[in-house]
């Protein structure tokens, strides 16, 4: 008898997003004619920078003539944009991270939720709350959880963030093996220093953990002082991943590429508590389940890594951090207390309403969507989620729109 993953069973129903999805979707059909602005989800809304346009145009005429048509290329990406990544993400940072280090994929999504088969069944994983839900949901997938009780999971330590600690969680204070950061971070838009970074850096070398660093907001930084790799902190690349996309940097949302850097010196243990190199075992995943990004889009990205592409990107992210910090002042303006919005594209704001109220109450009087916060965690709660990935028109209608509907 074929039997299903039970622990498929011990999710809700469906993703955070596809249920908002739904939910505008039912409330669209019933107002067909509201006009509705989306500040949920984090989806970009510009076209791609030029530089990547050219770059998919000219890989796509590539692949119309037989001398220079590509088949499957190297799983784990070509080595004209790792190396590019390479020298323009990290080497000209000062930070020593190899091309060989670097693993292409189709989204930094993809890689935080298939990363976790590298690990044993029974580890113990640390999980901010409010966390993007992707690292919750395949832990559950893959068995590493109890039951969701009241909205936490059961074997799950829970980092919270709350405005107590500046949305920055404590070291936990029970040995734990597997730790997921992201920072800027999603949803509440809040900054980690290098000196946080480095407790939790010195944490893991302590305990022999290891920390999931998801930075796919990272271009967002605009503080000199901000790290923007966990590899800027000394001995980070013994126990650290890091996720990076392209999806808010270039617009690449629908383009779909993104990148994970380990180490070569990164490493877990086996049941004897001897090291075990996490790259080799990286490399053998990939290349038996993966087979690589598609050409053209390996070209358009190596387009954002030239210094006009670097402008281009720059330029791009600008507009949304205008678009944040209009969120910012105008939700401020209205009485909320408001986090993120400065280094990051969200906006993180604390109501007296319930989440999913809120959202209600939005979509209905101004027919704007935000992300409710307890969709985010237990943490999230009464909190909501407004993200600056719309027109600046759009966002300046929908700020309109939100202070007439609650005024
Ligand atoms: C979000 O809105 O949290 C993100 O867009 C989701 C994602 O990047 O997958």
């Amino acid at each position: 008898m074929i039997r299903a993953n039970e622990h498929y069973t011990k999710l809700k129903a469906s993703y955070l997003f596809s249920d908002i999805a739904r939910r505008v979707a039912a409330f669209s059909k019933e107002n067909p004619h509201r006009d509705i602005i989306r500040l949920g989800i984090g989806d970009v809304t510009r076209a791609l920078p030029s530089v990547c346009i050219d770059a998919f145009h000219r890989a796509v005429d590539e692949m119309a003539s037989d001398t220079t048509f590509r088949g499957y290329g190297p799983e784990q990406g070509y080595d004209f944009l790792r190396s590019s990544i390479a020298h323009v993400d990290f080497q000209s940072r000062g930070v020593t991270i190899e091309a060989d280090e670097i693993f292409i994929s189709d989204g930094a999504k993809c890689d935080t939720g298939n990363i976790q088969e590298l690990f044993a069944g029974d580890i113990t994983i640390a999980i901010p709350d409010p966390v993007y839900p992707v690292y919750v949901d395949t832990n559950v997938m893959a068995g590493r959880t109890g039951e969701n009780s009241e909205g936490r999971y059961g074997g799950l330590v829970y980092l919270e963030s709350t405005a107590a600690n500046g949305f920055v969680p404590a070291l936990p204070d029970k040995p734990v093996d597997l730790i997921y950061l992201c920072f800027p971070n999603n949803p509440t838009g809040a900054t980690a220093t290098r000196e946080q970074l480095k407790l939790w850096v010195n944490y893991a070398r302590e305990h022999k953990a290891l920390i999931l660093f998801d930075a796919a907001y990272e271009c967002f930084i605009r503080d000199a002082s901000l790290p923007h790799s966990i590899f800027e902190i000394e001995g980070a690349n013994e126990v650290a991943i890091e996720f990076r996309s392209l999806s808010k940097s270039a617009g690449f949302t629908g383009t779909r590429c993104a990148f994970t850097v380990i180490p070569k010196k990164c490493r877990v243990f086996d049941g004897q508590g001897s090291p075990v190199a996490l790259h080799p075992l990286w490399l053998r995943r990939q290349s038996t389940k993966f087979n690589g990004v598609s050409y053209p889009v390996q070209r358009a990205a190596e387009a954002v890594y030239t210094p006009e592409g670097q402008r281009q990107c720059t330029e791009l992210v600008d507009y949304y951090l205008k678009n944040a910090a209009l969120i910012l002042e105008r939700m401020t303006a209205l009485g909320f207390t408001c986090a993120g919005g400065r280094n990051a594209p969200y906006i993180w704001i604390k109501s007296t309403m319930d989440s999913w109220a809120l959202f209600d109450l939005l979509l209905a009087k101004a027919g704007v969507v935000c992300t409710p916060g307890s969709g985010f965690g237990k943490c999230g709660e009464s909190y909501i989620r407004i993200s600056a990935f719309n027109s600046y028109e759009n966002v300046e209608k929908a700020l309109d729109r939100i202070g007439t509907a609650l005024s």
